[in-house]
């Protein structure tokens, strides 16, 4: 039984004050509502300036805090960068791997985003892994096609044992801040499809212990019809991540559509 998981990547929004101010008001609704024994594991990605802060609020609760990125290296001269002791050292548990902005701003290719993997999961990180394909990549039908090269390529340099310690995040890129997410059937289907890779490199049945979430317009009216999907383990929230109240609909919503199947 996999653990569902609900996954906030605030991207560049939020002050230390105001990230202060969310994790006030986050903590007090779920431990209002179950808060140890809250079955859905929460993660919530800030900026790098409000780790710190964060991790010393949720220190001993059960809410983890995750980087947005990091470089492969421990130390030296990367003007810019963070490294996994660094993100360790601050009380990070996650890092997210490989997001399409990063790979579409910051030209970020599949041997970088290995790298990343490699050296998140060397340091007792667990990386959040994201792939996706672009709209133009559906309209052509290569979904299938670009999610499995991504999945084969991000995580070659990984070993079998590894693959409880990672998530994929499927994010179709075309469904990310658009307010249009992707039908569940369909991001069932290419979940399904990323499973089947994973079993194809690691062995038969490897995928049973890996966590895969959907993400791309997540929210609190939506979510139910995801999580209802026994291969969708949770979801990377951007947008209504945000909101306190809004967040934690979406990991309650969660509880209530896993506690279903
Ligand atoms: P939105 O939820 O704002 O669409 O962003 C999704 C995302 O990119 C999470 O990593």
């Amino acid at each position: 039984m996999r653990t569902p998981l609900i996954a906030a990547n605030w991207k560049m929004n939020k002050t230390i004050g105001e990230a202060l101010s969310f994790a006030g008001t986050f903590l007090d609704i779920l431990y209002s509502q179950g808060g140890e024994s809250f079955p859905v594991e929460i993660v919530i990605c800030p900026p790098f300036t409000a780790v710190p802060a964060l991790c010393a609020t949720f220190a001993g609760k059960n809410v983890a805090v995750g980087g947005q990125n990091l470089y492969w290296e421990e130390k030296g001269a990367f003007t810019g960068e963070i490294s996994p002791v660094m993100l360790r050292d601050a009380g990070c548990k996650y890092v997210i791997v490989g997001h399409s902005e990063r790979r579409r701003l910051f030209a970020e290719n599949d041997e970088m985003v290995a790298k990343k993997v490699r050296s998140a999961l060397d340091h007792g990180l667990r990386p959040i892994v994201c792939v996706g394909e672009t709209l133009e990549e559906r309209d052509e039908g290569r979904t299938f096609e670009v999610c499995e090269g991504q999945v084969r390529k991000d995580l070659s340099l990984v070993k079998a044992q590894e693959i409880p310690s990672i998530v994929i995040a499927y994010e179709p890129v075309w469904a990310i801040g658009t307010g249009k997410e992707a039908r569940p059937d369909d991001a069932g289907e290419v979940i399904v499809h990323i499973r089947e890779t994973v079993n194809q490199v690691f062995g038969p049945g490897t995928s049973q212990n890996l966590r895969v979430l959907y993400g791309g317009s997540v929210k609190s009216s939506n979510i139910r019809q995801f999580m209802l999907k026994e291969e969708i383990d949770g979801a990377l929230v951007g947008g209504a991540s945000l909101d306190p109240e809004e967040f934690f609909k979406i990991a309650l919503e969660s509880k209530k559509a896993k506690a279903k199947n």
